[in-house]
């Protein structure tokens, strides 16, 4: 199913739509929690800082969002209030997994500098995807009329891509090369997690 489709489908069950929100805040709380893992003394800058404060910010206001819905809330992260609760935490924790043992294979990292690596890689990624999908979600909101929006996301996202982008080139002059091979493990996750929402249709 096309992902505008599977939206349009979302959205327009206020139900279903409060379990999605629920399940993108659960996401970028993961994100934000691996940001603020990775820091380090020597890492920690303004902008380090910034976009974790950014993404626990949106996982915040997709939480508050759903209170715009005409459905009872998703008090928590359960699985019960998620929509495909497995693959919508794997998709995120696997991806993690093979790019650990990518980076170990290829530049043999190991230990911290392996754990930053990933992490460079894994959050550039994401930021891709995040940058596709808010975009295509928001039209969806707009076609819908819904009271829901997540426009305030949509900018701070392409901020995030274009400092992974700077950290990533201090990391490696070759970043590029290892971007696109994470960028492919992540297609066949983010695959993975869009046909098993479509099985929640
Ligand atoms: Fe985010
Ligand atoms: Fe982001």
């Amino acid at each position: 199913m096309e992902l505008e489709e599977l939206l349009h489908h979302i959205v327009s069950d206020d139900h279903r739509h409060a379990c999605f929100l629920n399940t993108l805040s659960l996401q970028e709380n993961i994100g934000a929690r691996k940001i603020s893992a990775n820091e380090q003394p020597e890492t920690s800058t303004y902008m380090v800082l910034k976009h974790a404060a950014e993404e626990h910010r949106h996982a915040f206001y997709l939480k508050k969002q759903i209170a715009k819905l005409s459905t009872s809330a998703c008090p928590t992260y359960e699985p019960d209030y998620l929509l495909a609760p497995y693959s919508s935490k794997y998709y995120l924790n696997k991806l993690d997994l093979m790019t650990s043992r990518y980076l170990k294979e290829t530049l043999q990292l190991a230990g911290s500098a392996l754990k930053f690596a990933a992490y460079l890689l894994v959050t550039y990624a994401i930021e891709v995807r995040a940058d596709l999908i808010y975009p295509v979600y928001q039209e969806v909101l707009n076609k819908n009329k819904s009271k829901v929006s997540v426009r305030s996301i949509i900018l701070e996202e392409q901020g995030h891509l274009e400092e992974m982008i700077a950290q990533l080139s201090n990391f490696s002059p070759a970043w590029e090369i290892h971007a696109e091979k994470i960028t492919h493990f992540e297609s066949e996750l983010y695959q993975n997690w869009i046909n098993d929402l479509a099985k929640t249709i």
